[in-house]
């Protein structure tokens, strides 16, 4: 007998680093429905997505056809860190009023408003901090912070008993989308905005107001911005005080553009700045010329109203839809404007978790409300978008969620 021989080993190299420790704090539930999202046949009521036909594509392509034979400075070298003279020239103008005096010195363009919750984190956050966030939160802001691994006050501004010092008080800035909130719809009032700037400028907290459906009101009148009313309580010359506003043509124009923007005390555009610089160094020029003369030509107010009437017919089908076949099972408010209905299950022994992966099979898609929280408790909400499907899919989707809830077995 011959000794048997042993069989090669793989080879086996150094093992490699691990990754950071954030990221193993992110949730699958969110990789899960963004995955769902290209499903062929499933309806997609998750996302936060524009409808494509809105785009105005002939405009646009006129305008940066135009942008790069014209403007080839702007739109092919590398822009300023802040942006083109000409866009933040603009977003100043078209930002300013009777209270609110703005400059150049106050926007910075940033890669759409995500970009712009990434940079706030960077100067803001250090490990651990205090972030105090109107709950329910936006998802990709607490996706944006994590690599800072914060801590959480959630605040309400719609409960009776909201106490807005309290809530912003230690905290390193305070996380507000104040018109239509992604995820619920909801307004914060007149009376709770002028109660947040007067608790921002009391405290020292910077408080963020994230505005991306500020345009999308389909009925009544705007509400005053929060940096609005932080303006009225200052005498300078350019705005100086605790608020950190952003904006984006993301829901307005299209969101493949990437522009966002910042607007806040120079001492805070010259920190983002800097975290700017070492992000992405600079946001694309050939986009922000493309905006820059899509503002001048008026594209933003001859497309608005298009966009509005679309979304206001979506809004509307789906809640009759949501009226016949969830009210069942489920509450919620019609919401005055944005993207999103936030529908909250009367039975708290609901588990949307599961009711999305019931959904799933059912071939409907809507985003639960754990993704919402940044601690990842509340499991009892679900947030549809209406913008993306027509009534007849809206109307259908909502059939589907229907039988997924019936599949759940509870009352
Ligand atoms: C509340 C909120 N903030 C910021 C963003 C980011 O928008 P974008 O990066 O497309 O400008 C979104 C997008 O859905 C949002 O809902």
């Amino acid at each position: 007998m011959t000794a048997q021989q042993p069989k090669p080993q793989p080879e086996v190299g150094p093992s490699r680093p691990a990754f950071a420790i954030w990221l193993g704090g992110t949730n699958e539930i969110t990789r899960m429905f963004l995955a769902a999202g290209k499903v062929p046949g499933l309806i997609n009521m998750a996302g936060g997505l524009p409808e494509p036909d809105t785009y105005p594509v002939k405009e646009l392509a006129e305008i940066a056809e135009r942008a790069v034979s014209k403007y080839p400075q702007d739109s092919l070298n590398y822009p300023p860190i802040e942006g083109l003279p000409d866009l933040r020239d603009r977003l100043a103008a078209r930002f300013s009023n009777a209270d609110l005096k703005l400059s150049r010195e106050n926007v910075l363009v940033t890669s759409g408003g995500m970009q712009a919750l990434d940079l706030i984190g960077k100067v803001l956050l250090n490990e651990g901090a205090l972030i105090a966030a109107q709950s329910p939160t936006y998802l990709g802001a607490v996706d944006a912070w994590r690599p800072r691994r914060p801590s959480y006050r959630l605040f309400s501004p719609e409960k009776n008993d909201f106490d807005p010092v309290a809530a912003l008080t230690g905290a390193q800035f305070a996380y507000t989308v104040p018109n239509f909130s992604n995820p619920t719809g909801r307004l914060v009032g007149l009376a709770r905005r002028q109660e947040l700037v007067d608790a921002a400028h009391q405290s020292g907290t910077w408080l963020v107001e994230d505005d991306p459906y500020g345009a999308l009101y389909y009925d009544g009148t705007p509400l005053p911005r929060m940096i609005t009313l932080s303006g009225a309580k200052q005498s300078g010359a350019i705005y100086d005080g605790p608020l950190v506003y952003m904006g984006t043509f993301s829901k307005e124009i299209a969101p493949g553009f990437r522009i966002g923007w910042v607007i806040a005390s120079p001492e805070m555009i010259g920190a983002l700045t800097i975290a700017k610089q070492g992000s992405d160094m600079c946001t694309s020029g050939l986009s922000q010329r493309v905006a820059v003369d899509a503002l001048d030509a008026g594209l933003l107010e001859r497309t608005l109203p298009v966009i509005l009437d679309v979304y206001r017919h979506r809004r509307d089908a789906l809640c009759a839809a949501m009226e016949e076949h969830l009210s069942q099972w489920f509450d919620w408010e019609k919401p005055v404007g944005g993207m999103f209905v936030w529908a909250t299950a009367k039975n708290p022994a609901m588990d949307t978790d599961k009711l999305l992966s019931e959904a799933l099979k059912a071939g409907v898609c809507v985003s639960p409300s754990s993704v919402f929280d940044p601690h990842g408790e509340d499991r009892r909400s679900i947030r549809i978008n209406f913008t993306l499907n027509t009534p007849d899919r809206l109307a259908e989707g909502i059939r589907r969620l229907a039988t997924a809830v019936k599949a759940i077995g509870l009352d």
